[in-house]
């Protein structure tokens, strides 16, 4: 289950489903690290870069569970990961996301077996690019587990 959970996880973060999370506005003067920030400025939070920030992932730049394994192979979520971005206005649906990301997949895992066809070549991970990030179409064999 831990490791299902770090893969899930890996997942989230590799996917950087919204890279830009959602446009937000200071509602008056702001100072924040020593910036002056004036009331009615659009900020844009980089959710990409804190999921690949350097010093935050053991593997940053790859795809690995491990960086949500501790060394007893126990799940662990660093602050970094923020895909439903943080603060106040933090995904209101994190929850229910989480919950169902968690019983979809173990439940697809225990009845299919997801096979990648032999003539397919290799994956294109290119995203779509748009205000979230999609994956391409991609054709995949499903085979009930016996
Ligand atoms: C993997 C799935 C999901 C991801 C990655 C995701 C991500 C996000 C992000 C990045 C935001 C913007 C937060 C911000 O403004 O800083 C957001 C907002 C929101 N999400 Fe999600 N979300 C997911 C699923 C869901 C689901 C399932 C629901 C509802 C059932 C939901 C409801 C909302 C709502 C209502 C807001 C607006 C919150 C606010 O402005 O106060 N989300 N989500």
């Amino acid at each position: 289950m831990p490791y299902v959970q770090a893969v899930i996880h890996e997942i989230q973060r590799i996917a950087n489903t919204a890279p830009l999370s959602v446009f937000h506005c200071t509602t008056k003067d702001t100072e924040l690290m020593g910036y002056s920030i004036p009331k009615g400025t659009v900020i844009i939070q980089n959710l990409t870069s804190v999921l690949r920030e350097e010093g935050q992932w053991k593997f940053p730049h790859d795809f690995n569970p491990e960086n949500f394994l501790d060394k007893q192979g126990d799940f662990v979520k660093p602050e970094a990961f923020m895909p439903f971005s943080a603060g106040p206005r933090v995904c209101l649906g994190e929850g229910l996301a989480r919950m169902e990301l968690f019983l979809f997949t173990v439940t697809l895992l225990k009845k299919f077996k997801f096979i990648w066809p032999e003539d397919a070549g290799k994956p294109d991970f290119t995203p779509v690019y748009g205000v979230m990030l999609s994956p391409k179409p991609y054709n995949m064999k499903v085979q009930l587990r016996s």
